[in-house]
Formats: structure tokens, C-alpha cells, sequence
């Protein structure tokens, strides 16, 4: 397998995306596009949108901050890690596609924030309960407490009723 070419991450980094994430920003997504999990991780994310429908491509190795994918990308849809995630978030806006990434709550805030996305036209969802992410902690069966933070999706070209959007959490079957 090829080797990564980004640097081992602490483990805030690998926190990935449970099924129900995706269930506060799929209504809201066009599934005649081709989605590219940027991040793609171990494919929580992906795995999870192939298995409602949507096209997505995506290689654990592709360093999304310097590559882009060879094949067609319409969306790129993400949950990139947290530490350094402004970086991400600029790259994002930079590659001008639509494009939806999960992001904490506090990190709409700040500096570098501000910077980004004043000029921005995006949205945001702002789930009603917290996201908890499954950590390698949880993968190997050992007890685990609740999210500390609250996650958003912050979506830019994506068709959304308001700027802000609170979100009920919809039952699951
Ligand atoms: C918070 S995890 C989420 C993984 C996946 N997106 C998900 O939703 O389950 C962030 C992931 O980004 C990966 N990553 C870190 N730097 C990256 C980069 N420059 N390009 C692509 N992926 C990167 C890490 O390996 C990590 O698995």
C-alpha cells in the first residue's frame, strides 16, 4: 500500500463519522453529483454515503491539502481532523467547489475564522444533540463517555432553507 504522505496525527485526529452524522446533512444533498470524501480516514464517511446512494470517491492516501482526485468531482464532503482544521477549511474554499465539512461549533469563531468566512456565502446545520464520533478507543471495545463539543456541518453551495439551520435529531430506525 502506498504510504501516507501527511504526518501521524495525535489522537483527536481520528475521530470518524457515525452513521448518524450524515443523516442532518443527506436530505439536503444531490445525489446526480459525485462526492469526494477529502479526508477519507477509514471510510466511515464514504462507506456510509455509498450505502444511501451517492457516489463518492475518495483514498486514504491522497493528501487532500496538495492533491486533487483524478476522476470527476462535483462535492467534496468531509470530516477532517481537528487539530490544524482551518488549513483544511481554506483548502476547501480555495479548490471553489461546493463543499461540506463537519467542524466544532467553536471553531466558527476567531481569527482565522473570521478571515475565511466573512466574504463566504455558506451555511450552517447545527444538529440538536452532540455528534460522537467513534474513536479507535470505542473500536476496540473499551468504555467510552459522550462528546465533549458540539459539531456542525458548515456547507458552502449547498442548498439550504437559512444561513443557520437547527436541525432535529431524526429518529432512527
Ligand atoms: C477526524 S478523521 C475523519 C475520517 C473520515 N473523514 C470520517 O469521517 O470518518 C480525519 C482523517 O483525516 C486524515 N487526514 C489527515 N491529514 C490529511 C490530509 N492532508 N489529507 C487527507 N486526509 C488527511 C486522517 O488520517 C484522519 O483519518
Amino acid at each position: 500500500m502506498a504510504k501516507r504522505k501527511f504526518p501521524t496525527l495525535h489522537k483527536f485526529n481520528d475521530m470518524y463519522t457515525p452513521p448518524e452524522a450524515l443523516d442532518y446533512i443527506v436530505p439536503y444533498l444531490d445525489k446526480s453529483l459525485w462526492y469526494w470524501e477529502a479526508c477519507f480516514g477509514k471510510g466511515h464517511m464514504a462507506y456510509e454515503l455509498v450505502r444511501r446512494g451517492f457516489e463518492v470517491i475518495g483514498r486514504p492516501e491522497l493528501d487532500c491539502l496538495n492533491s486533487v482526485p483524478f476522476s470527476r468531482w462535483d462535492f467534496l464532503i468531509t470530516n477532517p481532523p481537528f487539530s490544524n482544521n482551518k488549513k483544511f477549511l481554506a483548502r476547501f474554499i480555495e479548490l471553489g467547489k461546493p463543499f461540506a465539512t463537519i467542524l466544532r461549533l467553536e471553531h466558527l469563531g476567531g481569527v482565522k475564522a473570521l478571515e475565511l468566512l466573512t466574504n463566504l456565502d455558506f451555511c450552517v446545520i447545527i444538529p440538536e444533540h452532540r455528534i460522537n464520533f467513534i474513536t479507535p478507543k470505542m473500536m476496540r471495545g473499551e468504555k467510552v463517555g459522550g462528546a465533549q463539543y458540539h459539531s456542525i456541518w458548515l456547507t458552502y453551495g449547498v442548498d439550504l432553507p437559512r444561513q443557520i439551520n437547527y436541525v432535529k435529531t431524526p429518529e432512527r430506525k
